[in-house]
């Protein structure tokens, strides 16, 4: 039988070019949910003792807290980290970590764009993860893309530090101060591929929280927008975490059988502007943690506001 050929070379002469195109626009990898979060604190042992005795945490051993780090785990895949910062030098700031089931193709596409992270192969750290740290426009949290490995310290530990007495089992959203979304949405938007998925405010006609979908997880972030300068308090109100719940009235039940730490706060039940029911706690030192519903009231979402977005732009 007499085949020609010449289609299918001139075929893979055509792919190769493709693959081999410096043009190429970098694919972006994937973002799977929030992993984690970190706290400085002026008493990890007080803040540790918050999630332990009040929300039913343990402290995690097997190598994940050390003097300089306490571990509480969420679930096997979500955790807060607390570090000393008796000075309170930090200010109420925080980090977190987004997960990726690819952390090396994470630096190498920030690389391609342009972005400050290591030119070289990114190495396995203390926890044995792989850990990328990521420079991200101003506000009040930094931003590291972390890779869960099959025998690091957190796999080590799995199925254990979860007591049944918890109130939460998994991390809904991290909320951090944005003082200009215009400024950060390029890089949330563009660079990481996040959607908004909805906006509000304790007002009609301003919007002061905005949340961004990862894009291959139904997680978010949350930018908590401002248009004063914060005291520390009020940093600790915006730099926060939500832990989700099915039954908030479960939740509270729970918790009203056990001893609130001394200075911490339970602002009882609650309608946020989101239509989902929720309670604000407090750590010792203003810390907040939101329990929230994992479903609107009656089903029913609320609609994003067309108020006009905070923002701060003094001192910058
Ligand atoms: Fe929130």
């Amino acid at each position: 039988m007499k085949t020609n050929i010449l289609p299918f070379a001139l075929f893979l002469f055509a792919m190769t070019m493709t693959s081999c195109n410096p043009t190429a626009e970098p694919k972006r990898p994937d973002l799977i949910g929030v992993s984690h979060v970190g706290f400085y604190t002026d008493s990890p042992a007080r803040t540790a003792q918050f999630f332990t005795d009040y929300l039913g945490f343990a402290v995690a051993e097997g190598g994940l807290t050390t003097p300089g780090c306490t571990v509480i785990k969420f679930n096997d895949r979500q955790y807060i980290e607390l570090y000393p910062d008796p000075d309170g030098v930090r200010n109420q700031s925080m980090y977190y970590a987004l997960e990726t089931d690819d952390a090396e193709a994470w630096r190498e596409y920030l690389f391609a764009l342009g972005e400050d992270v290591p030119a070289d192969p990114l190495v396995h750290g203390r926890t044995c993860d792989l850990r990328l740290w990521v420079p991200t426009p101003p506000s009040g949290a930094a931003l590291e893309i972390v890779q869960q490995l099959p025998d690091d310290l957190l796999a080590q530990t799995k199925g254990q530090y979860l007591p049944e007495g918890r109130v939460s089992d998994r991390l809904g959203h991290i909320g951090f101060m944005v003082a200009d979304m215009d400024q950060v949405n390029p890089f949330f938007t563009n660079v990481l591929d996040m959607k908004e998925s909805w906006r509000g405010g304790s007002r009609p006609d301003v919007v002061q929280w905005v949340h961004m979908q990862l894009p291959e997880s139904e997680q978010t972030i949350e930018y908590m927008l401002y248009d004063e300068e914060p005291s520390r308090g009020y940093r600790g109100v915006m730099n926060h975490i939500c832990l989700l719940v099915s039954d908030v009235d479960a939740a509270q039940a729970i918790l009203t059988t056990r001893t609130l730490p001394e200075g911490c706060r339970n602002d009882g039940i609650q309608t946020g502007a989101d239509n989902k029911r929720q309670i604000n706690l407090y750590t010792h030192e203003g810390i907040r943690v939101e329990l929230v519903e994992d479903h609107f009231v009656d089903g029913i979402a609320a609609p994003s506001s067309t108020g006009q977005p905070m923002k701060y732009t003094a001192g910058q």
